[in-house]
């Protein structure tokens, strides 16, 4: 048998599982998980057609769900409500009702599963009429920056007395983290903290959530041409996400976000790199669908390409991953 003259074999460290276990450069456990969940406001739990596996919960779900999630060392939720058509406005006054869907469950959920921490979504599309995640101007052609400010910073201390951990700006408006920062503190809710979605991109694989919350545009989009490109991230720019997260780490947020997670995996490092505050990442409804539907058509192993992508996103820098599949990921590693 021929032996090449091969002195470096890198396969060594590869040799077995063990081995491999040993020398791992990422971790990925599920504390490191955040469970996005949706809520409806109807008597019973709704399946969600373009997230399989996914339901829109009633709040007393939602608790029991909090409970296992605990339970798999899941600490983590974001959730999301369905409001009814008949609570919904053109200026979404409705996500400020302390007796709203959101607030209503974050006060049941603290009150059973303390120890769960909450990601409570500070954004308007889900109360607006035209879906939008801020009010419009008058000639409804764009989103008015500083009027949607005000009504968010109203949300975020309504969401943060009902007992959010972190409010979670989603919206994209210039300005907001410093402003919520401010109206939190002159709340004295100086304990709450700030996740700023900072580097959101205009991106198609929302589309999904879009069902699940019902805040689809896209029809009267094209009516009136006013597109959420307007304020969220062009996906071509790497320089302008890190400029984002500059400035929302200058205005105080406790950590920073990039979003989606898995095509954007370049960014997660630049903002990683530019930063010294926790960087989060969102696995994003659609990243999610695309491995579950192709699962479905017997093209792909789930459950390895689910733990694939999530690794790679901690790979890429992100300490803390909000992921639908936060659940799944979690039971498995407590069946090893
Ligand atoms: C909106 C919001 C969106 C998501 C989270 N918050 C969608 C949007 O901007 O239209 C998407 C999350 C997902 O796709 O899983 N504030």
């Amino acid at each position: 048998m021929k032996q090449f003259d091969i002195p470096v074999r890198l396969r060594r460290l590869r040799k077995n599982a063990s081995v491999r276990a040993m020398f791992d450069e990422t971790s990925l456990v599920p504390a490191q998980l955040v469970q996005p969940v949706f809520l409806t406001d109807g008597p019973v739990p709704e399946p969600i057609e373009s997230m399989p596996g996914i339901e829109r919960l009633t709040i007393p779900a939602l608790v029991e769900k909090c409970k296992i999630l605990a339970s798999l060392g899941v600490y983590g939720i974001a959730p999301f409500p369905k409001t009814p058509d008949d609570k919904k406005s053109p200026d979404g006054a409705e996500s400020y009702n302390p007796e709203n869907l959101i607030c209503r469950a974050i006060r049941a959920v603290k009150a059973a599963v303390p120890e769960m921490v909450i990601f409570a979504d500070i954004a308007l599309d889900p109360y607006t009429t035209h879906g939008h995640d801020g009010v419009l101007t008058a000639d409804g052609g764009d989103v008015d920056n500083d009027p949607s400010v005000e009504i968010l910073c109203k949300m975020a201390v309504e969401n943060a007395r009902a007992g959010a951990d972190f409010v979670a700006p989603s919206d994209m408006m210039d300005g907001r983290i410093a402003a919520i920062r401010a109206a939190l503190d002159a709340e004295g809710l100086t304990g709450t903290g700030i996740c700023a979605y900072s580097a959101k991109f205009a991106s198609a694989y929302y589309g999904p959530f879009r069902d699940a919350v019902g805040s689809k545009t896209e029809a009267k989009n094209k009516i009136s041409g006013l597109s959420k490109k307007s304020y969220q991230a062009n996906p071509a720019n790497r320089r302008e996400a890190i400029r984002e997260a500059l400035f929302d780490e200058a205005e105080n947020a406790d950590m920073v976000m990039v979003k989606p997670a898995g095509i954007y995996l370049d960014i997660i490092r630049d903002v990683r790199e530019n930063t010294l505050v926790p960087v989060v990442a969102y696995q994003v409804s659609g990243e999610y669908s695309q491995l579950v539907a192709a699962a479905q058509a017997g093209w792909l192993d789930l459950e390895a390409c689910r733990d694939e992508s999530l690794l790679a996103i901690r790979r890429a820098g992100a300490d803390l991953i909000l992921t639908y599949f936060a659940e799944s990921f979690a039971r498995s590693r407590c069946e090893k």
